[in-house]
């Protein structure tokens, strides 16, 4: 496979830190649904902040790999919102400017956790015919990057369908403790090795109907235990 050169390379790896100690911020200050109010501890990345910092992921990767022919890959079901802010972020840009180039959009599902807990195997459980990739520049989009033994698993398949180029766009990087050695490509910001929800996050499929990243609180934890 071909890696970006150099100069293509300087928009990929900074990342906005979220430090160990932040609190977020108190539900009171936003607005929410209020299914959920004693099911959260606090508002962790405000809505419009991660459109905002969507926005600049948007133009590094099409600074990056605008010139090219891309195939999407949406990692389903947690990817879809980032997914789609994203893309409508890189049509803006390919409307303005004169680097226009089509991009298509495909499906992977994939699902390793069960409560707040990563399952011991990952399970590609729906998409495509992967076959489509072959030779392509791949943009792989992701909600949330953990201890990244998912991402591997995800780019090996991928790769045997022989891509010209794969990339992994992801909104979320936890600190895991035990470091995990693998980091995407873009990535919007590094957090914390704690469970969040919102924004398509789900804790056993609740809180997908959440536009901001939230702090699932132990009595949401029990209350949609399975
Ligand atoms: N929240 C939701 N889904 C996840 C998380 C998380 O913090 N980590 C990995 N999958
Ligand atoms: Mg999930």
């Amino acid at each position: 496979m071909e890696t970006c050169n150099k100069s293509e390379e300087k928009h990929e790896s900074a990342a906005i830190v979220i430090n160990d100690g932040w609190p977020g911020y108190s539900l009171d200050l936003f607005t929410y649904p209020q299914h959920y109010c004693d099911d959260l501890e606090c508002v962790y990345i405000p809505h419009g902040v991660i459109q905002d910092r969507t926005e600049r992921l948007a133009r590094n990767i099409m600074d990056d790999i605008g010139d090219h022919h891309i195939v999407v890959l949406c990692v389903l079901k947690g990817g879809y919102k980032f997914c789609a802010d994203l893309l409508d972020y890189i049509k803006v840009l390919s409307c303005t400017s004169n680097r226009s180039i089509p991009m298509r959009v495909d499906f992977i599902r994939l699902k390793s956790y069960r409560n707040d807990q990563s399952t011991e195997a990952m399970q590609i459980i729906g998409g495509e015919d992967l076959t489509i990739l072959t030779g392509k520049n791949v943009l792989i989009v992701e909600a949330i990057v953990n201890t990244g033994k998912t991402m591997k698993t995800l780019l090996n398949h991928v790769e045997q369908f022989k891509p010209k180029m794969v990339k992994v766009a992801s909104l979320l990087v936890k600190r895991a403790p035990s470091g995990g050695g693998y980091s995407p490509n873009y990535v919007g910001f590094e957090i914390p090795d704690c469970f969040v929800v919102g924004y398509a996050l789900d804790y056993n499929e609740y809180f997908r109907d959440l536009n901001h990243i939230c702090v699932i609180s132990e009595k949401g934890k029990l209350k949609y235990r399975i």
